[in-house]
C-alpha cells in the first residue's frame, strides 16, 4: 500500500511536513509513505487553462505521482482562514481533465495543524471539500493539531502520546479505506 504524502506548506521547517514524517513512523504494517517534495508544488504554473495542452512536465510528472498511490495524505496549514494557494492550485491541476483526473476515487486522508489554537480546522474543512469535487473518496475525519511549534521534539516524534495514537489511527482509516477500494476494484474485474 502506497502513500503519497503531500504537506501544504514549502518552506523547509514545515511542521505540516513534520506531521507527515511523524506520520510515516505510525503506518499500519504492509504500508509505505513517500514525502513529496516542496519543489513539486513550486515547479506547478497558477492554473490557466491555457497551457493545458501540451500539458506542463511538472503537471504531467506530479499527476504521474498521483497515479501511482494507493492513496493521499495531505497536510494543510491554515492561511487566512483556509488551504494555502499552492496547494489548491496542485489540486486544481490534479482535478484536470475531468473525464480522467487521477482523483477519481482516489482514497484521501487530511490533517493539519497551526501555531494557533485551533489547528488549522477551517483549512482541513475546505480541503476535504475541494477535494471530493474533484473527486477524490475522502476519509470522513480530521486531525488537528493546534500549538504546532510546540507538539514535536528534535526527533520528529510529537511528545503527545494522544497525538501519536492519533496519527496511528487517521493513517489505519486511510489504509483500511484504500485496501476496501482495491478489494471492490479486484472484484468488479
Ligand atoms: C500567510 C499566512 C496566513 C496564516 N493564516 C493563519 C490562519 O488563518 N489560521 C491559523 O491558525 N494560522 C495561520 N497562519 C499561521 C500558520 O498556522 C503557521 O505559520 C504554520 O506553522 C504554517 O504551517 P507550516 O509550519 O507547515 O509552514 C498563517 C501563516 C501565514 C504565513
Amino acid at each position: 500500500m502506497r502513500i503519497l504524502a503531500i504537506a501544504g506548506s514549502l518552506r523547509r521547517d514545515s511542521h505540516n511536513a513534520r506531521l507527515l514524517r511523524a506520520a510515516a513512523i505510525a503506518l499500519p504494517p504492509g504500508a509505505e509513505l513517500e514525502l513529496l517534495e516542496p519543489d513539486a508544488l513550486r515547479a506547478l504554473p497558477p492554473f490557466d487553462a491555457d497551457l493545458e495542452e501540451p500539458v506542463p512536465a511538472a503537471v504531467a510528472a506530479l499527476r504521474e505521482r498521483v497515479a501511482a498511490a494507493d492513496a493521499l495524505l495531505i497536510s494543510t496549514p491554515e492561511y487566512n482562514g483556509s488551504v494555502p494557494g499552492a496547494l489548491k492550485n496542485a489540486v486544481d491541476w490534479l482535478s484536470r481533465p475531468v473525464a480522467t483526473t487521477v482523483l477519481r476515487g482516489k482514497d484521501a486522508a487530511v490533517l493539519g495543524g497551526s501555531t494557533g489554537m485551533f489547528g488549522a480546522v477551517w483549512a482541513q474543512a475546505d480541503l476535504r471539500r475541494i477535494l471530493a469535487t474533484a473527486g477524490a473518496r475522502v476519509v470522513d475525519r480530521e486531525l488537528p493539531v493546534p500549538a504546532f511549534h510546540e507538539a514535536f521534539g528534535e526527533d520528529d516524534l510529537p511528545h503527545d502520546p494522544d497525538l501519536r495514537q492519533a496519527l496511528a489511527d487517521h493513517t489505519r482509516a486511510l489504509v483500511e479505506a484504500a485496501a476496501t477500494t482495491r478489494e471492490l476494484a479486484a472484484a468488479q474485474r
